[in-house]
């Protein structure tokens, strides 16, 4: 008899399960109801007294090697069973990172086409005083054209205000630096305006300015084909109708063709086949002299976009308002990653 079970505890200890399967039958072998384990405590009556004390101690030797091994392979084949539900060639959800803002894309773009040309970029206030925003730049006070810009003044003092333009940035540019300039300002600036989905008290432009010898309107308009080309594609043309500013004489306001419908109009062009995108000019000599620079050496051109207004265009948003709303649906739209 004991010897039989001597032979239990070197098979128990010779056993390696190569399974879960495997373990789960040896446990049931062994330590099950009708396992050899309880036979040999129900045959226990049956040995010889002198022997009970060697096979007793045997037998608990024998389940503590089984109980022992159960335990050893069980958690080998746990951590198994477990690794091979991670599935590690999963994708994994990304994060919900943020996008550009449509209207730094486009600001981004605008630079980097100029920037191709030789602008590089200035910046400016927002709070601004009159005659960086007005009087030098040919809006002396009491000037009508003072009212095509509905100025928000900080408290009462009619010094100090909300830039209604970036063209104040080409006022400061000129009086820190000599021809030759060619410089872009884009910012944010402020009117006083209704807001709708046309208009904003807030919207953000960008001024370009190049000053140097020899500066004629055609190199104006070679930029600006230039740029609309760039911006809207290869076979966008410009047209320029004559207009009035103050700080440029003479004026012009830019139109692209229409790339929605090719130019046979649309309701988004209104059946114009044309849509206006800035305002531009030969800067006016006073303005030059106003900002310390030789307008009988130099002459120079200038122009004004709105950023809002091209983002539009670009990417056929109706409503001037959905930039300022920050609802992440809308923005989501222009997140290139996606
Ligand atoms: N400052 C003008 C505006 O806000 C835009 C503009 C027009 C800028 C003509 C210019 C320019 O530099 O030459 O309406």
């Amino acid at each position: 008899m004991l010897e039989k079970v001597e032979q239990l505890v070197e098979k128990v200890k010779g056993f390696t399960p190569k399974s879960e399967e495997e373990l789960n039958n040896f446990r049931i072998e062994y330590l099950g109801k009708k396992g050899f384990l309880n036979n040999l405590f129900t045959s226990f009556k049956e040995v010889p007294n002198e022997q009970k004390k060697d096979f007793g101690a045997t037998i608990n030797k024998l389940k503590q090697l089984v109980q022992d091994k159960i335990e050893e392979h069980k958690s080998s084949f746990e951590t198994a069973t477990q690794s091979s539900k991670i599935d590690l060639t999963k994708n994994i959800p990304s994060d919900n990172l943020g996008s550009r803002h449509p209207l730094s894309l486009i600001r981004n773009e605008i630079v980097e086409i100029f920037n191709r040309i030789g602008f590089t970029v200035s910046e400016g206030p927002e709070i601004e005083d009159d005659w960086h925003n007005f009087s030098a730049l040919n809006l002396p006070e009491e000037h009508p054209a003072r009212d095509m810009q509905d100025t928000f003044f900080i408290q009462t003092n009619p010094d100090v205000l909300l830039r209604t333009h970036t063209s104040s940035v080409q006022v400061r540019h000129m009086e820190g630096n000599q021809p030759p300039i060619r410089t872009l300002s884009p910012g944010r600036v402020y009117r006083n305006e209704a807001i709708s989905a046309r208009a904003h008290c807030i919207f953000h432009q960008v001024e370009g300015l190049y000053i140097d010898e020899n500066v004629s309107f055609a190199d104006l308009k070679q930029a600006l084909l230039y740029f609309a080309k760039e911006m809207f594609g290869e076979k966008t043309k410009i047209r320029l109708r004559p207009s009035y500013f103050p700080f440029t004489e003479p004026s012009a306001e830019v139109d692209v063709s229409c790339n929605i419908c090719d130019s046979k109009g649309c309701n988004v062009c209104k059946y114009t086949g044309y849509l206006e995108i800035l305002g531009c000019g030969m800067v006016d000599p006073n303005v030059l002299e106003n900002c310390g620079i030789d307008s009988k050496k130099y002459t120079g051109y200038a122009f004004g976009m709105g950023i809002e207004r091209i983002a539009m265009l670009k990417y056929g948003v109706k409503d001037l308002r959905l930039f300022f709303e920050n609802d992440v649906r809308f923005l989501k739209q222009f997140d290139k990653s996606i």
